[in-house]
Protein backbone atom coordinates (compact mmCIF):
# COMPACT_ATOMS: atom_id res chain seq x y z
CA UNK A 1 0.00 0.00 0.00
CA UNK A 2 1.56 3.10 -0.33
CA UNK A 3 1.46 5.86 2.25
CA UNK A 4 -0.74 9.12 1.87
CA UNK A 5 1.88 11.55 1.28
CA UNK A 6 3.26 9.47 -2.20
CA UNK A 7 0.01 8.66 -3.56
CA UNK A 8 -1.22 12.79 -3.32
CA UNK A 9 2.54 13.75 -4.58
CA UNK A 10 1.79 11.56 -7.46
CA UNK A 11 -1.85 12.46 -8.20
CA UNK A 12 -1.06 16.53 -8.02
CA UNK A 13 2.66 15.65 -10.02
CA UNK A 14 -0.23 14.19 -12.55
CA UNK A 15 -2.40 16.70 -12.84
CA UNK A 16 0.43 19.31 -13.08
CA UNK A 17 2.16 17.25 -16.11
CA UNK A 18 -1.38 17.42 -17.92
CA UNK A 19 -2.18 21.07 -17.44
CA UNK A 20 1.28 23.00 -18.02
CA UNK A 21 4.37 21.56 -19.78
CA UNK A 22 6.60 20.53 -16.70
CA UNK A 23 7.57 16.66 -15.85
CA UNK A 24 4.99 14.54 -13.46
CA UNK A 25 7.01 14.71 -10.58
CA UNK A 26 7.08 18.19 -9.48
CA UNK A 27 4.93 18.13 -6.84
CA UNK A 28 6.88 15.71 -4.46
CA UNK A 29 9.41 18.81 -3.89
CA UNK A 30 6.64 20.91 -3.09
CA UNK A 31 4.15 19.20 -0.95
CA UNK A 32 4.89 19.23 2.98
CA UNK A 33 3.18 18.51 6.25
CA UNK A 34 2.06 21.88 7.17
CA UNK A 35 3.11 23.60 10.18
CA UNK A 36 0.06 24.95 11.51
CA UNK A 37 -3.33 22.76 12.14
CA UNK A 38 -5.23 26.25 10.29
CA UNK A 39 -3.84 25.30 7.02
CA UNK A 40 -4.91 22.11 7.06
CA UNK A 41 -2.62 18.70 6.97
CA UNK A 42 -0.63 18.90 3.93
CA UNK A 43 0.62 22.32 2.15
CA UNK A 44 1.33 21.92 -1.72
CA UNK A 45 3.34 25.52 -2.87
CA UNK A 46 4.14 24.57 -6.45
CA UNK A 47 2.14 26.99 -7.34
CA UNK A 48 4.09 30.08 -6.86
CA UNK A 49 7.08 28.48 -8.62
CA UNK A 50 5.35 27.58 -11.84
CA UNK A 51 3.61 30.83 -12.10
CA UNK A 52 6.88 32.28 -12.05
CA UNK A 53 7.93 29.88 -14.92
CA UNK A 54 4.92 30.29 -16.84
CA UNK A 55 4.42 34.03 -16.42
CA UNK A 56 0.65 33.65 -14.92
CA UNK A 57 -1.63 34.35 -11.75
CA UNK A 58 -0.87 31.57 -9.00
CA UNK A 59 -4.05 31.52 -7.49
CA UNK A 60 -5.20 30.90 -11.32
CA UNK A 61 -2.72 28.24 -11.34
CA UNK A 62 -3.48 26.38 -7.83
CA UNK A 63 -7.06 26.97 -8.64
CA UNK A 64 -6.15 24.72 -12.09
CA UNK A 65 -4.98 22.29 -10.03
CA UNK A 66 -7.11 21.74 -7.43
CA UNK A 67 -9.97 21.32 -9.97
CA UNK A 68 -8.16 18.97 -12.34
CA UNK A 69 -6.64 16.83 -9.08
CA UNK A 70 -7.97 13.50 -9.01
CA UNK A 71 -7.95 13.14 -5.38
CA UNK A 72 -11.13 12.76 -4.04
CA UNK A 73 -10.59 9.74 -2.20
CA UNK A 74 -8.17 11.09 0.14
CA UNK A 75 -8.97 14.80 0.35
CA UNK A 76 -12.03 16.72 2.84
CA UNK A 77 -11.39 19.59 1.34
CA UNK A 78 -8.62 21.81 -0.61
CA UNK A 79 -8.11 25.54 -0.04
CA UNK A 80 -6.22 27.85 -1.78
CA UNK A 81 -4.58 30.25 0.23
CA UNK A 82 -2.50 33.76 0.59
CA UNK A 83 -0.63 33.89 -2.68
CA UNK A 84 -1.34 30.39 -4.17
CA UNK A 85 -0.89 28.13 -1.07
CA UNK A 86 -3.16 24.86 -1.76
CA UNK A 87 -4.30 23.54 1.75
CA UNK A 88 -4.88 19.83 1.62
CA UNK A 89 -6.99 18.18 4.76
CA UNK A 90 -7.36 14.49 4.37
CA UNK A 91 -10.03 12.81 5.10
CA UNK A 92 -10.34 10.89 8.26
CA UNK A 93 -11.39 7.74 6.77
CA UNK A 94 -8.12 7.59 4.29
CA UNK A 95 -6.37 8.40 6.95
CA UNK A 96 -7.96 5.89 9.59
CA UNK A 97 -7.44 2.83 6.79
CA UNK A 98 -3.57 3.88 6.31
CA UNK A 99 -3.24 3.33 9.96
CA UNK A 100 -5.18 -0.06 9.70
CA UNK A 101 -2.59 -1.10 6.95
CA UNK A 102 0.39 0.12 9.12
CA UNK A 103 -0.92 -1.77 12.50
CA UNK A 104 -0.47 -4.74 10.94
CA UNK A 105 2.93 -4.00 8.81
CA UNK A 106 6.20 -4.93 10.57
CA UNK A 107 7.49 -2.02 8.34
CA UNK A 108 5.16 0.56 9.43
CA UNK A 109 4.19 1.61 5.90
CA UNK A 110 7.64 2.13 4.42
CA UNK A 111 8.20 0.41 1.56
CA UNK A 112 11.80 -0.92 0.14
CA UNK A 113 12.89 1.26 -1.95
CA UNK A 114 12.14 0.33 -6.16
CA UNK A 115 15.72 0.74 -6.78
CA UNK A 116 18.04 -0.64 -4.62
CA UNK A 117 21.40 0.97 -4.74
CA UNK A 118 24.68 -0.73 -3.66
CA UNK A 119 25.82 2.00 -1.16
CA UNK A 120 29.96 1.87 0.04
CA UNK A 121 29.87 3.42 3.25
CA UNK A 122 33.28 4.30 4.42
CA UNK A 123 33.16 5.16 8.53
CA UNK A 124 34.96 5.05 11.68
CA UNK A 125 38.35 4.53 10.07
CA UNK A 126 40.37 4.93 12.94
CA UNK A 127 44.27 4.58 13.92
CA UNK A 128 46.36 1.41 14.63
CA UNK A 129 48.34 2.15 17.29
CA UNK A 130 46.14 5.37 18.00
CA UNK A 131 43.23 5.81 20.20
CA UNK A 132 40.21 6.53 18.76
CA UNK A 133 38.81 10.00 19.75
CA UNK A 134 35.64 11.96 19.43
CA UNK A 135 36.12 12.58 15.68
CA UNK A 136 36.26 8.92 15.57
CA UNK A 137 32.82 8.25 17.76
CA UNK A 138 31.57 10.85 15.04
CA UNK A 139 31.99 9.08 12.34
CA UNK A 140 30.98 5.73 13.65
CA UNK A 141 28.09 6.94 15.20
CA UNK A 142 26.75 8.81 12.47
CA UNK A 143 27.54 6.62 9.76
CA UNK A 144 26.45 3.48 11.56
CA UNK A 145 23.21 5.12 11.74
CA UNK A 146 23.34 5.86 7.91
CA UNK A 147 23.80 2.58 6.80
CA UNK A 148 20.98 1.28 9.10
CA UNK A 149 18.58 3.78 7.67
CA UNK A 150 19.90 2.73 3.80
CA UNK A 151 19.27 -0.86 4.55
CA UNK A 152 15.88 -0.29 5.90
CA UNK A 153 14.82 1.88 2.58
CA UNK A 154 16.00 -1.24 0.80
CA UNK A 155 19.79 -0.56 -0.37
CA UNK A 156 22.77 -2.56 -0.28
CA UNK A 157 24.74 -1.27 2.18
CA UNK A 158 28.73 -2.27 2.16
CA UNK A 159 30.61 -1.14 4.76
CA UNK A 160 34.23 -0.38 5.17
CA UNK A 161 36.14 0.53 7.85
CA UNK A 162 39.04 2.04 6.26
CA UNK A 163 41.59 1.68 8.75
CA UNK A 164 44.41 3.34 8.89
CA UNK A 165 47.19 0.35 9.06
CA UNK A 166 49.94 1.69 6.63
CA UNK A 167 52.03 4.44 6.49
CA UNK A 168 56.02 5.43 7.39
CA UNK A 169 55.39 5.43 11.06
CA UNK A 170 55.33 1.88 11.30
CA UNK A 171 59.02 1.81 10.53
CA UNK A 172 59.78 3.12 14.20
CA UNK A 173 56.75 1.24 15.76
CA UNK A 174 58.34 -1.90 14.26
CA UNK A 175 61.68 -1.13 14.78
CA UNK A 176 61.34 0.02 18.55
CA UNK A 177 59.40 -2.98 19.20
CA UNK A 178 61.96 -5.55 17.70
CA UNK A 179 64.91 -3.82 19.54
CA UNK A 180 62.98 -3.74 22.67
CA UNK A 181 61.76 -7.53 21.91
CA UNK A 182 58.80 -6.28 23.47
CA UNK A 183 56.64 -7.63 20.45
CA UNK A 184 54.41 -10.18 21.80
CA UNK A 185 50.87 -9.10 22.50
CA UNK A 186 50.70 -8.55 25.90
CA UNK A 187 53.30 -5.70 26.22
CA UNK A 188 52.43 -4.06 23.48
CA UNK A 189 49.02 -3.78 24.68
CA UNK A 190 49.52 -0.11 25.21
CA UNK A 191 49.76 1.24 21.85
CA UNK A 192 49.59 4.24 22.31
CA UNK A 193 52.91 4.78 24.93
CA UNK A 194 55.13 2.67 21.93
CA UNK A 195 53.97 5.38 19.55
CA UNK A 196 55.27 7.82 22.10
CA UNK A 197 58.31 6.09 22.81
CA UNK A 198 59.27 5.34 19.40
CA UNK A 199 58.86 8.71 18.46
CA UNK A 200 61.03 9.86 20.91
CA UNK A 201 63.72 7.41 19.73
CA UNK A 202 62.96 9.15 15.71
CA UNK A 203 63.86 12.36 16.78
CA UNK A 204 66.50 11.87 19.07
CA UNK A 205 68.50 9.25 17.75
CA UNK A 206 69.83 9.47 13.88
CA UNK A 207 70.93 6.18 13.57
CA UNK A 208 67.59 4.29 15.34
CA UNK A 209 65.63 6.82 12.79
CA UNK A 210 67.27 5.68 9.73
CA UNK A 211 66.40 1.89 10.80
CA UNK A 212 63.18 2.47 11.49
CA UNK A 213 63.24 4.03 7.52
CA UNK A 214 64.56 0.60 6.38
CA UNK A 215 61.96 -1.55 8.37
CA UNK A 216 59.47 1.28 6.27
CA UNK A 217 61.18 -0.54 3.14
CA UNK A 218 61.14 -4.30 4.31
CA UNK A 219 57.45 -3.73 5.13
CA UNK A 220 56.77 -3.04 1.92
CA UNK A 221 58.75 -5.38 0.44
CA UNK A 222 57.19 -7.72 2.25
CA UNK A 223 60.29 -8.87 4.23
CA UNK A 224 58.56 -11.97 7.09
CA UNK A 225 60.02 -10.80 10.01
CA UNK A 226 58.70 -7.42 9.68
CA UNK A 227 55.19 -7.99 8.30
CA UNK A 228 54.69 -10.54 10.86
CA UNK A 229 55.46 -7.58 13.80
CA UNK A 230 53.56 -5.17 11.77
CA UNK A 231 50.63 -8.14 12.19
CA UNK A 232 50.74 -8.17 15.76
CA UNK A 233 50.36 -4.64 16.16
CA UNK A 234 47.83 -4.66 13.76
CA UNK A 235 45.62 -7.28 15.12
CA UNK A 236 46.39 -5.23 18.68
CA UNK A 237 44.30 -2.38 17.68
CA UNK A 238 41.70 -4.14 15.85
CA UNK A 239 41.21 -5.63 18.77
CA UNK A 240 40.46 -2.80 20.92
CA UNK A 241 38.53 -1.06 18.15
CA UNK A 242 36.19 -4.48 19.08
CA UNK A 243 35.85 -3.96 21.97
CA UNK A 244 34.42 0.18 21.57
CA UNK A 245 32.36 -1.02 18.76
CA UNK A 246 30.88 -3.90 20.82
CA UNK A 247 30.60 -1.84 23.84
CA UNK A 248 28.82 1.20 21.55
CA UNK A 249 26.45 -1.25 19.27
CA UNK A 250 27.81 -0.59 16.54
CA UNK A 251 27.51 -2.85 13.28
CA UNK A 252 30.96 -3.07 12.44
CA UNK A 253 32.46 -6.30 12.42
CA UNK A 254 36.22 -7.18 11.40
CA UNK A 255 35.07 -8.36 7.83
CA UNK A 256 34.41 -4.95 7.72
CA UNK A 257 37.76 -3.85 7.81
CA UNK A 258 39.71 -3.25 5.16
CA UNK A 259 42.44 -0.66 5.71
CA UNK A 260 45.01 1.37 3.89
CA UNK A 261 47.14 -1.62 3.58
CA UNK A 262 44.75 -3.43 1.60
CA UNK A 263 45.58 -1.28 -1.43
CA UNK A 264 49.60 -1.19 -1.12
CA UNK A 265 49.55 -3.72 -3.78
CA UNK A 266 47.42 -1.91 -6.32
CA UNK A 267 49.08 1.32 -5.88
CA UNK A 268 51.90 1.35 -9.05
CA UNK A 269 48.89 0.19 -10.86
CA UNK A 270 47.13 3.22 -10.11
CA UNK A 271 50.13 5.48 -11.13
CA UNK A 272 50.17 3.83 -14.37
CA UNK A 273 46.52 3.88 -14.64
CA UNK A 274 46.32 7.95 -14.28
CA UNK A 275 50.05 8.02 -16.63
CA UNK A 276 49.30 6.69 -19.36
CA UNK A 277 45.72 8.39 -19.46
CA UNK A 278 48.36 11.28 -19.53
CA UNK A 279 47.08 12.78 -15.91
CA UNK A 280 50.25 13.04 -14.15
CA UNK A 281 52.85 15.86 -14.23
CA UNK A 282 55.95 15.38 -12.27
CA UNK A 283 56.32 18.19 -9.77
CA UNK A 284 60.36 18.23 -7.51
CA UNK A 285 60.41 14.40 -8.65
CA UNK A 286 57.12 13.66 -7.18
CA UNK A 287 53.92 12.30 -9.09
CA UNK A 288 51.14 14.66 -9.13
CA UNK A 289 47.60 14.79 -10.74
CA UNK A 290 46.23 18.58 -10.53
CA UNK A 291 42.51 18.43 -10.39
CA UNK A 292 40.62 21.30 -12.37
CA UNK A 293 39.73 23.91 -10.23
CA UNK A 294 41.88 23.76 -6.67
CA UNK A 295 44.12 26.78 -6.43
CA UNK A 296 46.53 27.91 -3.64
CA UNK A 297 46.62 31.23 -1.90
CA UNK A 298 49.07 32.75 -5.02
CA UNK A 299 46.90 31.19 -7.31
CA UNK A 300 48.93 28.19 -8.48
CA UNK A 301 47.31 25.14 -8.82
CA UNK A 302 47.21 22.99 -6.14
CA UNK A 303 48.28 19.29 -6.81
CA UNK A 304 47.04 15.91 -5.56
CA UNK A 305 50.60 13.66 -5.29
CA UNK A 306 49.86 10.33 -5.44
CA UNK A 307 53.87 9.09 -5.71
CA UNK A 308 55.95 10.91 -3.62
CA UNK A 309 60.03 11.99 -4.64
CA UNK A 310 61.25 9.11 -2.50
CA UNK A 311 58.87 6.71 -4.16
CA UNK A 312 56.26 6.22 -0.82
CA UNK A 313 52.54 6.43 -1.28
CA UNK A 314 50.47 9.19 0.17
CA UNK A 315 47.13 9.42 1.59
CA UNK A 316 45.60 10.37 -1.46
CA UNK A 317 47.02 7.98 -3.46
CA UNK A 318 45.54 5.07 -1.19
CA UNK A 319 41.67 7.05 -1.16
CA UNK A 320 42.16 6.99 -4.91
CA UNK A 321 43.06 3.31 -5.14
CA UNK A 322 39.58 2.50 -2.65
CA UNK A 323 37.97 4.53 -4.63
CA UNK A 324 38.85 2.83 -7.79
CA UNK A 325 38.22 -0.69 -6.18
CA UNK A 326 34.98 0.23 -4.36
CA UNK A 327 33.86 1.56 -7.98
CA UNK A 328 35.26 -1.68 -10.61
CA UNK A 329 34.73 -4.55 -7.68
CA UNK A 330 32.04 -3.64 -5.25
CA UNK A 331 30.34 -2.23 -7.60
CA UNK A 332 28.96 0.66 -5.66
CA UNK A 333 26.55 2.84 -7.21
CA UNK A 334 27.00 5.30 -4.41
CA UNK A 335 30.03 5.96 -1.88
CA UNK A 336 30.02 8.01 1.23
CA UNK A 337 32.48 8.96 3.21
CA UNK A 338 31.82 9.75 7.07
CA UNK A 339 35.03 12.19 7.46
CA UNK A 340 35.06 15.19 9.53
CA UNK A 341 34.95 19.32 7.76
CA UNK A 342 38.79 19.09 8.01
CA UNK A 343 39.07 16.99 5.10
CA UNK A 344 36.91 18.28 2.77
CA UNK A 345 39.21 19.29 0.31
CA UNK A 346 41.35 15.98 0.31
CA UNK A 347 37.95 14.56 -0.76
CA UNK A 348 37.07 17.49 -3.54
CA UNK A 349 40.48 16.85 -4.44
CA UNK A 350 40.23 12.92 -4.93
CA UNK A 351 36.86 13.01 -6.57
CA UNK A 352 37.71 15.50 -9.16
CA UNK A 353 41.30 14.26 -10.13
CA UNK A 354 38.80 10.63 -10.44
CA UNK A 355 36.53 11.87 -12.54
CA UNK A 356 39.21 13.50 -14.73
CA UNK A 357 39.99 10.19 -15.55
CA UNK A 358 38.72 8.51 -19.54
CA UNK A 359 37.74 5.35 -18.05
CA UNK A 360 35.01 7.10 -15.60
CA UNK A 361 32.61 5.20 -17.43
CA UNK A 362 29.75 4.58 -14.60
CA UNK A 363 29.51 8.57 -14.55
CA UNK A 364 26.61 7.77 -12.18
CA UNK A 365 28.16 6.86 -9.14
CA UNK A 366 26.84 9.31 -6.29
CA UNK A 367 30.37 10.28 -4.61
CA UNK A 368 29.51 12.12 -1.27
CA UNK A 369 32.03 13.44 1.56
CA UNK A 370 29.53 13.21 4.60
CA UNK A 371 30.88 15.91 6.53
CA UNK A 372 30.35 16.66 10.04
CA UNK A 373 31.62 19.21 12.69
CA UNK A 374 33.85 19.53 15.61
CA UNK A 375 32.84 18.21 19.27
CA UNK A 376 32.97 21.54 21.40
CA UNK A 377 33.51 21.48 25.32
CA UNK A 378 31.70 23.60 27.89
CA UNK A 379 33.80 26.48 27.13
CA UNK A 380 33.45 26.23 23.10
CA UNK A 381 36.37 24.95 22.12
CA UNK A 382 36.94 21.79 20.53
CA UNK A 383 36.31 18.61 23.47
CA UNK A 384 39.15 17.94 25.66
CA UNK A 385 40.23 16.46 28.77
CA UNK A 386 40.34 18.86 32.17
CA UNK A 387 44.09 18.19 31.66
CA UNK A 388 43.83 19.49 28.04
CA UNK A 389 44.24 16.14 26.54
CA UNK A 390 42.31 14.19 24.22
CA UNK A 391 39.10 12.37 25.65
CA UNK A 392 39.58 8.58 25.11
CA UNK A 393 36.55 7.27 23.93
CA UNK A 394 36.70 4.08 26.34
CA UNK A 395 36.40 6.78 29.27
CA UNK A 396 33.72 8.55 27.77
CA UNK A 397 31.21 5.45 27.60
CA UNK A 398 32.22 4.59 31.15
CA UNK A 399 30.94 7.82 32.33
CA UNK A 400 27.97 7.58 29.84
CA UNK A 401 26.69 4.65 31.65
CA UNK A 402 27.76 6.00 35.30
CA UNK A 403 25.73 9.31 34.42
CA UNK A 404 23.19 7.17 33.33
CA UNK A 405 23.04 4.88 36.14
CA UNK A 406 22.67 8.18 38.50
CA UNK A 407 19.71 9.08 36.59
CA UNK A 408 17.92 5.85 36.17
CA UNK A 409 18.68 5.37 39.82
CA UNK A 410 16.59 8.50 40.56
CA UNK A 411 13.80 8.31 38.67
CA UNK A 412 13.36 4.21 40.07
CA UNK A 413 15.37 3.40 42.96
CA UNK A 414 13.11 0.24 42.72
CA UNK A 415 15.31 -1.42 40.27
CA UNK A 416 17.34 -4.61 40.65
CA UNK A 417 21.17 -4.14 39.96
CA UNK A 418 21.34 -6.13 37.29
CA UNK A 419 18.10 -4.20 35.45
CA UNK A 420 20.15 -1.26 36.39
CA UNK A 421 23.03 -2.08 34.88
CA UNK A 422 21.48 -3.01 32.02
CA UNK A 423 19.74 0.42 31.38
CA UNK A 424 22.73 2.23 32.35
CA UNK A 425 24.60 1.32 29.43
CA UNK A 426 20.99 1.56 26.96
CA UNK A 427 20.33 5.07 28.31
CA UNK A 428 24.03 6.40 28.84
CA UNK A 429 24.74 5.16 25.17
CA UNK A 430 21.76 5.87 23.48
CA UNK A 431 21.91 10.02 25.48
CA UNK A 432 25.78 9.94 23.78
CA UNK A 433 24.83 8.39 20.46
CA UNK A 434 21.61 11.03 20.08
CA UNK A 435 23.12 14.08 21.50
CA UNK A 436 25.54 13.57 18.42
CA UNK A 437 22.86 12.35 15.54
CA UNK A 438 20.19 14.89 17.01
CA UNK A 439 21.78 18.20 15.93
CA UNK A 440 22.59 19.08 12.46
CA UNK A 441 25.88 17.16 11.90
CA UNK A 442 27.38 19.90 9.32
CA UNK A 443 27.42 22.09 12.69
CA UNK A 444 30.01 21.82 15.90
CA UNK A 445 27.78 20.91 18.51
CA UNK A 446 28.73 21.12 22.92
CA UNK A 447 29.38 18.47 24.56
CA UNK A 448 26.68 18.44 27.52
CA UNK A 449 25.82 15.37 29.77
CA UNK A 450 23.31 17.23 31.83
CA UNK A 451 21.05 18.17 28.39
CA UNK A 452 21.56 14.69 26.77
CA UNK A 453 20.84 13.22 30.06
CA UNK A 454 17.50 14.87 30.23
CA UNK A 455 14.35 12.93 30.87
CA UNK A 456 12.67 15.86 28.68
CA UNK A 457 13.39 17.75 25.42
CA UNK A 458 14.86 15.88 22.68
CA UNK A 459 16.47 13.44 24.00
CA UNK A 460 17.37 10.04 23.93
CA UNK A 461 15.80 9.53 27.29
CA UNK A 462 12.81 10.90 26.84
CA UNK A 463 12.44 9.25 23.74
CA UNK A 464 13.09 5.82 25.63
CA UNK A 465 10.59 7.01 28.10
CA UNK A 466 7.84 7.96 26.14
CA UNK A 467 8.47 3.90 24.62
CA UNK A 468 8.47 2.87 28.76
CA UNK A 469 5.21 4.78 28.92
CA UNK A 470 3.73 2.66 26.53
CA UNK A 471 4.72 -0.37 27.50
CA UNK A 472 3.78 -0.02 30.79
CA UNK A 473 -0.01 1.08 29.14
CA UNK A 474 0.06 -2.65 27.79
CA UNK A 475 1.40 -4.35 30.93
CA UNK A 476 -1.84 -2.90 32.57
CA UNK A 477 -4.13 -3.53 29.98
CA UNK A 478 -6.68 -6.74 30.34
CA UNK A 479 -5.25 -8.49 27.25
CA UNK A 480 -2.26 -8.24 25.30
CA UNK A 481 -3.84 -9.04 22.51
CA UNK A 482 -7.44 -7.41 22.35
CA UNK A 483 -6.55 -4.83 20.37
CA UNK A 484 -5.35 -6.47 17.39
CA UNK A 485 -7.15 -6.14 14.53
CA UNK A 486 -9.68 -2.85 15.46
CA UNK A 487 -10.13 -0.24 13.10
CA UNK A 488 -8.77 3.23 14.17
CA UNK A 489 -11.34 5.94 14.95
CA UNK A 490 -9.92 9.73 14.50
CA UNK A 491 -12.81 10.68 16.91
CA UNK A 492 -10.72 13.75 18.60
CA UNK A 493 -8.04 16.71 17.16
CA UNK A 494 -5.19 14.89 19.35
CA UNK A 495 -5.82 11.37 17.66
CA UNK A 496 -6.18 12.81 13.89
CA UNK A 497 -2.45 14.82 15.03
CA UNK A 498 -0.73 12.18 15.80
CA UNK A 499 -2.17 9.69 13.28
CA UNK A 500 -1.24 12.44 10.59
CA UNK A 501 2.19 11.88 11.91
CA UNK A 502 2.89 8.21 12.17
CA UNK A 503 1.80 8.39 7.94
CA UNK A 504 4.72 10.43 7.61
CA UNK A 505 7.14 8.18 8.32
CA UNK A 506 7.94 6.87 4.96
CA UNK A 507 8.98 10.13 4.02
CA UNK A 508 11.38 10.63 6.66
CA UNK A 509 13.27 7.28 6.06
CA UNK A 510 13.49 8.19 2.50
CA UNK A 511 14.61 11.63 3.14
CA UNK A 512 17.27 10.83 4.95
CA UNK A 513 18.42 8.15 3.13
CA UNK A 514 19.08 10.69 0.47
CA UNK A 515 20.71 13.29 2.61
CA UNK A 516 21.89 11.31 4.74
CA UNK A 517 21.05 13.87 7.34
CA UNK A 518 19.77 11.89 10.72
CA UNK A 519 18.94 14.36 12.74
CA UNK A 520 15.83 14.56 10.66
CA UNK A 521 14.45 11.15 11.90
CA UNK A 522 15.17 12.83 15.83
CA UNK A 523 13.05 15.08 14.84
CA UNK A 524 10.59 13.20 13.61
CA UNK A 525 10.85 10.63 16.66
CA UNK A 526 10.97 13.69 19.13
CA UNK A 527 7.48 15.39 17.37
CA UNK A 528 6.34 11.92 17.75
CA UNK A 529 6.64 11.44 21.39
CA UNK A 530 5.46 14.78 21.95
CA UNK A 531 2.10 14.33 19.88
CA UNK A 532 1.56 10.72 21.40
CA UNK A 533 1.68 12.42 25.14
CA UNK A 534 -0.60 15.17 24.13
CA UNK A 535 -3.07 12.58 22.62
CA UNK A 536 -2.58 10.28 25.85
CA UNK A 537 -3.41 13.67 27.79
CA UNK A 538 -6.81 14.06 25.85
CA UNK A 539 -8.13 10.72 25.05
CA UNK A 540 -8.22 8.30 28.12
CA UNK A 541 -7.43 4.68 26.40
CA UNK A 542 -7.29 2.37 29.52
CA UNK A 543 -10.17 4.36 31.32
CA UNK A 544 -11.87 4.71 27.79
CA UNK A 545 -15.78 3.30 28.22
CA UNK A 546 -16.40 2.46 24.55
CA UNK A 547 -14.72 -0.78 23.63
CA UNK A 548 -13.98 -0.20 20.32
CA UNK A 549 -12.75 3.29 20.69
CA UNK A 550 -10.60 1.76 23.45
CA UNK A 551 -9.08 -0.82 20.80
CA UNK A 552 -8.70 1.80 18.39
CA UNK A 553 -6.27 3.68 20.77
CA UNK A 554 -4.67 1.01 21.81
CA UNK A 555 -3.72 0.35 18.29
CA UNK A 556 -2.17 4.08 18.01
CA UNK A 557 -0.45 3.24 21.40
CA UNK A 558 1.22 0.04 19.58
CA UNK A 559 1.98 1.75 16.16
CA UNK A 560 3.86 4.94 18.07
CA UNK A 561 6.01 2.27 20.75
CA UNK A 562 6.83 -0.07 17.00
CA UNK A 563 7.65 3.32 15.78
CA UNK A 564 9.89 4.33 18.38
CA UNK A 565 11.51 1.28 19.22
CA UNK A 566 11.74 1.09 14.71
CA UNK A 567 13.46 4.56 15.26
CA UNK A 568 15.86 4.20 17.74
CA UNK A 569 16.89 1.32 16.28
CA UNK A 570 17.72 3.06 12.62
CA UNK A 571 19.90 5.65 15.11
CA UNK A 572 21.30 2.44 16.83
CA UNK A 573 19.92 3.06 19.96
CA UNK A 574 18.11 0.31 22.34
CA UNK A 575 15.03 0.35 24.01
CA UNK A 576 14.32 -0.79 27.68
CA UNK A 577 11.00 -2.19 29.11
CA UNK A 578 11.06 -0.11 32.09
CA UNK A 579 13.15 2.51 33.52
N1 LIG B 1 42.08 7.32 9.29
C1 LIG B 1 41.61 8.63 8.91
C2 LIG B 1 41.66 9.57 10.11
O1 LIG B 1 41.68 9.13 11.23
C3 LIG B 1 40.20 8.62 8.38
C4 LIG B 1 40.03 7.84 7.12
C5 LIG B 1 38.76 8.20 6.44
N2 LIG B 1 38.51 7.45 5.24
C6 LIG B 1 39.16 7.61 4.09
N3 LIG B 1 38.85 6.83 3.10
N4 LIG B 1 40.10 8.50 3.94
O2 LIG B 1 41.66 10.77 9.90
Amino acid sequence: MTDIPTTLADRFGRAISLLFDVGDNVAGAFLRPSTNEKFGDYQLNVAMSLAKSLNQNPRQIAEQITQAADVDDLCEKMEIAGPGFINVTLKADAISQQLDHIASDDRLGVRSSEHPDTVVVDYSSPNVAKQMHVGHLRSTVIGDCICRVLNFAGHKVNRQNHIGDWGTQFGMLIEYLDGAEQADAQQIGDLEAVYREAKKHFDAAPDFAERARLRVVALQANDLETREIWQRIVDQSKSHFKATYSRLGVLLADTDIRGESFYNDRLPQLVELFGSAGLLVESHGAQCIFPEGFYDRDDKPLPLIIRKSDGGFPYAATDLAALWFRIQELHADRIVYLVDTRQKQHFEMVFTALRSHPQWVKADVRLEHVMFGTVLGPDRKPFKTREGGIVKLDKLLEEAEHRAAEVIDKKNPQLSVEERTEIAHAVGIGALKYADLSSDRIKDYVFDWQRMLALNGNTAPYLQNAYVRIRSIFRKAASQDGHVGAVVQISHPAERALGIKILQLPAVIESVADSLEPHRLCTYLYDLASLFHQFYEKCPVLGCNDESLQASRLVLCDIVARTLKRGLNLLGIEVVERM
